[in-house]
């Protein structure tokens, strides 16, 4: 279903909307061969995040910060999200999958038991931006056999709700709209949310065990009641009596608003790859220069 087929979509009723435990300014750090990004969710914040293991922002208009990409790289035991704002990323991998992300476009890549692949730009100037997300697989899905699919930014599924928010639903359920994936273990819900110039009121009912957070990447929101400054993350607090967010704001914002079940493993995380022990960490990097990763 998409805006033009399902027009203003009524909010589903939050009433103890979860507060913010803590604000956090992400981490400016490079990665691949020099692109600079800021770390949203940083490896410290993995267990209280669980489903979710790494949020990158990258955003510069100067090529020298991303034009080097991410060259071949490999990833096990876990999924990744591309949702690219602006710009164009060309993606190949070992999987035989290549496809070119751009301007709102998703890419959603199962590494499960191993991929090695490339994340380049093809732009030689303008504004490059977007962010990846890190999904955690549970241990029994960590050895699948990799997955890939393309969303153009006119596939993902989008609504408007009755106060004029404009969401895109990359993944999970929202105003009656299921996004564009789907996943049983983890039910992660990753919303894009665009609010009006007059501002508006966004609510979104979610599972109280579920962790969540809110990243602003444009303006300004309250969550809760609490403000949260442009580039910032708020972890939502799990109250066992809340039974949804609610996101404001006065003016024009732009918001992620992401959320999942933790899957309480061990979190055995080695660069690329993320496993449940230091065993399986081990097989990975062995199965990696032996040339068996990807294969
Ligand atoms: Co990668």
């Amino acid at each position: 279903m998409t805006a033009a087929s399902c027009g203003a979509v009524a909010d589903a009723p939050v009433h103890r909307p979860r507060r913010i435990e803590q604000v956090i300014a992400g981490q400016p750090t490079s990665d691949g061969a020099g692109v600079k990004l800021t770390r949203v969710l940083t490896q410290n914040l993995q267990r209280r995040l669980d489903p979710f293991l790494m949020l990158d922002a990258f955003g510069s208009d100067r090529p020298g910060d991303y034009i080097a990409g991410f060259p071949d790289h490999p990833h096990r035991g876990f999924e990744t999200v591309t949702y690219m704002i602006a710009g164009r990323m060309r993606h190949r991998d070992s999987a035989g999958h290549e496809g070119l992300l751009e301007n709102g476009g998703v890419q959603w890549m199962t590494a499960g038991r191993g991929v090695i692949h490339s994340e380049m730009p093809e732009q030689e100037a303008g504004v490059m931006e977007g962010f990846q997300l890190w999904l955690n697989l549970p241990g029994r899905d960590k050895m699948q056999p990799p997955w890939y699919r393309d969303f153009r930014a006119a596939d993902l599924p989008r609504y408007t709700s009755a106060a004029g928010v404009a969401v895109t639903v990359i993944a999970g359920t929202s105003g009656g709209v299921t996004g564009a994936v789907t996943r049983q273990a983890a039910a992660p819900l990753y919303l894009d949310l665009h609010f009006p110039d007059g501002g508006a009121r966004f609510v979104q009912p979610l599972p109280a065990d579920h962790n969540a957070f809110v990243y602003v990447y444009r303006g300004t929101a309250e969550v809760g009641g609490q403000p949260v400054p442009v580039q910032r993350m708020a972890i939502l607090a799990n109250e066992p009596q809340a039974d949804g967010v609610v996101v404001e704001t006065t003016g024009p914002a732009r918001a992620l608003l992401i959320a999942g079940r933790p899957l309480g493993e061990p979190i055995a995380q080695y660069g690329p790859f993320v496993m449940n022990t230091a065993a399986e960490i081990h097989q990975a990097v062995q199965d990696f220069h032996a040339g068996r990763l990807g294969r």
